[in-house]
């Protein structure tokens, strides 16, 4: 399978590009959407192999790392809630039952290493979804998906640093990682949107307190203006005195879902002012068509994997919010219907004719969509998430403990410091340096980035 995907990545696409297909997409026809959905899917886990002969079960193939997995599993409950198909219910599990690591907490000793607080959230919230969705419980003597997501929450409370910045937490967890000294809004969003999520689900205040804690850290910082628009991160060493400036679309998507929860949860009005706030700031990511793209790198083409993944997030809470802040839900959809048109559209390549693009809308307004002819697990991800999405009107609500929730929790889940982790080197080698080296040169280049964004 390698090699066929090297002499795939090796060829052009467009050259062997069927005559276009596309994906037909009715939205006033749940069963339009479902099929869309199943074949984009399938699209998307023809790139898994983790539970093949040989291969490791929730990992995907280079180039995508192991945190694109969690955000894939974490789509695939989704489709399974939105679809009713249970097609992919084992493998899913599987996944998210292996890669809990020996802890139980989305620390696998393979990652460790340069696990960033990030990369476990969103195996954590896949945890999570799973539980407020009541997807089917894994056998009793595995861990349970809300004992999961306790457990990514707890190792990440306990990592909450006020030595620099008066709070927050970094984006690595290790001191021998570049990204060490940066605290970031992506990994204190996972941490914002568990404890609401949390607090949602057990009723316990403890996860209340801290996701004000979080929420009022990402303000004081000026990571979050007072219009509620979402910088990327900030420098430890600067006492966070100054911020990188870039907006990405999963940073508004998974502050959103926790305010919006938090709403839900606690029904104080200045809840709902902040979730209205955090959706009229989202007004960075959408044409003037209502059609999403992410600003900071898809008009120049220059997406990276990881970019090419986050506008699945956006999409994916803006839908979870709506269900839990109605009052967003009329607000919403328009968007998420014009996203998902373009993004069906956009799914005409490859050499199956059904292959997504990144970019969901035309370049003149008398142009159609048509496939841009990029293709990978992000464009096939970003375009399952928006298409299933539009099924959140009929879809019911997340459970709580209170409501029919099923999950099993453990308060007390993940509480091993990092300092007694397996995996991690005492000593820094050789192979650590050359591995911070390059996430220093990424970290750079995305300041660079931004910087330039910010100019044009
Ligand atoms: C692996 O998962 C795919 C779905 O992505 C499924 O079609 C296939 O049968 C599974 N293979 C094994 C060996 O379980
Ligand atoms: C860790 O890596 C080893 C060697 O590749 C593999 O056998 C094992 O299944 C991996 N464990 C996880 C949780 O990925
Ligand atoms: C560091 O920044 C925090 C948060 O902005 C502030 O409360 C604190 O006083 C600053 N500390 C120093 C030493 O400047
Ligand atoms: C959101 O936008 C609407 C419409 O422009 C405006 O009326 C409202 O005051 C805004 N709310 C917040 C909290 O920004
Ligand atoms: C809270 O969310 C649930 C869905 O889980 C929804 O049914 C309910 O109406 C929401 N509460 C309010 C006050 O809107
Ligand atoms: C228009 O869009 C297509 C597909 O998205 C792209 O390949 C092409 O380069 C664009 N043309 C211009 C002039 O921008
Ligand atoms: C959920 O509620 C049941 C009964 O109300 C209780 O026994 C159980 O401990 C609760 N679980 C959690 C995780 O709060
Ligand atoms: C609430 O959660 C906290 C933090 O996980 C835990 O220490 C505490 O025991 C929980 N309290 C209750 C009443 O469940």
């Amino acid at each position: 399978m390698r090699t066929t995907n090297l002499l795939t990545w090796g060829l052009s696409l467009a050259s062997l590009a069927l005559p276009s297909q596309a994906i037909e997409l009715d939205l006033s026809s749940d069963e339009s959407i479902k099929s869309a959905a199943s074949t984009v899917a399938y699209g998307m886990m023809k790139y898994y192999h983790g539970n093949e002969t040989g291969q490791t079960i929730g990992l995907l193939p280079w180039p995508y790392y192991w945190w694109h997995a969690g955000a894939v599993f974490g789509a695939m409950v989704d489709y399974w809630y939105y679809t009713g198909d249970t097609s992919y219910n084992a493998v899913t599990s599987q996944a998210l039952i292996f890669q809990a690591g020996p802890d139980a907490d989305y620390m696998p000793e393979n990652q460790t290493k340069t696990e960033g607080n990030d990369d476990q959230a969103f195996w954590g919230m896949a945890a999570m979804s799973a539980a407020e969705l009541n997807f089917p419980n894994p056998p009793q003597d595995q861990p349970q998906w809300l004992a999961l997501a306790q457990a990514t929450f707890n190792t990440q409370a306990l990592r909450w640093d006020t030595k620099s910045c008066n709070g927050g937490l970094r984006w690595q967890v290790f001191t021998f990682n570049a990204g060490y000294n940066y605290k970031n809004s992506i990994s204190n969003g996972g941490f914002f949107n568990l404890a609401s999520r949390l607090a949602a689900y057990t009723g316990n205040s403890s996860y209340v307190d801290w996701a004000v804690k979080s929420w009022d850290w990402m303000e004081e910082v000026g990571l979050m203006t007072p219009e509620y628009y979402i910088y990327d991160g900030s420098d430890t060493t600067k006492n966070c005195s100054t911020v990188d400036k870039l907006q990405w679309t999963y940073n508004a998507g998974i502050f959103l879902l926790g305010a919006a929860t938090m709403w839900n949860h606690t029904g104080e009005d200045i809840w709902k002012e902040r979730t209205q706030g955090l959706w009229n700031a989202t007004n960075v990511f959408f044409t003037s068509d209502k059609i999403m793209y992410e600003v900071a790198c898809e008009p120049g083409g220059n997406c990276n994997t990881d970019q090419h993944t986050f506008k699945a997030y956006l999409a994916r809470w803006m839908a979870a919010s709506s269900k839990v802040a109605p009052f967003l839900s009329s607000q919403i959809a328009p968007y998420l219907a014009a996203s998902a048109m373009g993004a069906a559209a956009s799914c005409s390549g490859g050499t199956d004719g059904v292959t997504c693009g990144t970019k969901w809308f035309a370049n003149t307004s008398e142009a159609s969509v048509t496939w841009d002819n990029t293709w990978g697990v992000g464009q096939q991800l970003c375009a399952l998430e928006v298409i299933q999405s539009n099924l959140i009107k009929g879809a019911r609500g997340p459970v709580t403990n209170s409501t029919g929730g099923t999950s099993t929790g453990d308060d007390a889940a993940g509480g091993k410091s990092d300092s007694e982790r397996a995996g991690v080197p005492r000593k820094i080698t050789q192979a650590d340096r050359a591995g911070a080296v390059i996430i220093t040169i990424l970290v750079l280049a995305g300041w660079i980035g931004g910087m330039i964004w910010l100019i044009i």
